[in-house]
């Protein structure tokens, strides 16, 4: 008697802008290791994000700048290994693609080469064309990010909302545009008005992640950690927590402290 295992559909970038036209929204979210990729894909999220917030999220820096290109890599192999069905883009770091379309190439064949990712993810409009266009030639999926992008925290100062005034909702509409035009799949809208998400939104026929830029995108994504309550004293506006983690598992390991220190861990059924 054979058996079938029931096949597993893998989201591809064709597949998301299917979502698009039909109305559907698209689930994405970030992940950086393993064990939390294998839950995220279990749970049928469509695109994983290997963010460069692992720079804060992982390793405790205040900003996205330091990770380097070999740590991105080393998190997304950790997440390609636990990943079926979700489409898992990479965030190409800081220094990578800046003023160097052959850098970024370089960098972005070792992200496909070494974690065998699926497509790249790049900050920012015009400015960058050229290293999307050289990307794009060598059949690598791309990203965009537009709005609040974190690489440039020391040219904008705050982490507040993006294009408020005309002028710069102007250019990220026009960058947009830009975007899709060069062949990017989809357009990552952070902390932006939900009316200029909108407009973008119904302008573009890739689709729009939205993170802090309302309703009308075609899709979200969250860091997981913020939604999962693990990082404690980040709550902006935009984010929901589904669960308050951090207090969850400090309760745990409190309570694994006691038995310890009690002499009720291991009992006699937990030893040989
Ligand atoms: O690095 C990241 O987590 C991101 C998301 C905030 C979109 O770029």
């Amino acid at each position: 008697m054979s058996v079938h295992k029931k096949e597993i559909k893998r989201i591809t970038t064709h597949v998301l802008q299917a979502m698009k036209a039909r109305g559907e929204k698209i689930a994405m979210l970030t992940g950086y290791d393993y064990s939390m990729a294998r839950i995220l894909d279990a749970a049928g999220i469509d695109i994983i994000l290997v963010g460069d917030s692992a720079s804060n999220v992982m390793a405790g820096h205040e900003t996205t700048l330091p990770i380097t290109l070999d740590q991105m890599i080393y998190h997304a192999s950790s997440v390609i290994r636990a990943v079926k069905r979700a489409l898992v883009v990479v965030d190409l770091p800081f220094g990578h693609y800046q003023g160097n379309s052959k850098v970024a190439l370089e960098s972005t064949i070792r992200i496909m080469k070494e974690a065998g990712a699926h497509a790249v993810k790049l900050e920012g409009g015009s400015e960058i064309a050229e290293s999307v266009k050289r990307i794009l030639s060598a059949g690598v999926p791309v990203m965009g990010h537009l709005g609040l992008i974190p690489q440039s925290i020391y040219k904008f100062g705050t982490y507040t909302v993006r294009a408020k005034e005309e002028e710069e909702a102007k250019k990220l509409i026009e960058d947009a545009l830009l975007l899709e035009e060069l062949g990017c799949f989809a357009i990552v809208l952070e902390k932006i008005p939900a009316e200029l998400t909108k407009e973008v939104s119904s302008r573009l026929t890739i689709p729009t992640i939205g993170i802090g830029g309302g309703q009308h995108a075609d899709g979200q994504v969250l860091v997981t950690h913020d939604m999962l309550g693990i990082t404690k004293d980040f709550k902006p506006r935009f984010l929901r927590r589904y669960l308050e983690l951090f207090e969850t598992i400090q309760n745990a390991i409190g309570d694994y402290i006691t038995d310890v220190k009690a002499g009720d861990f291991p009992n006699e059924d937990e030893q040989y």
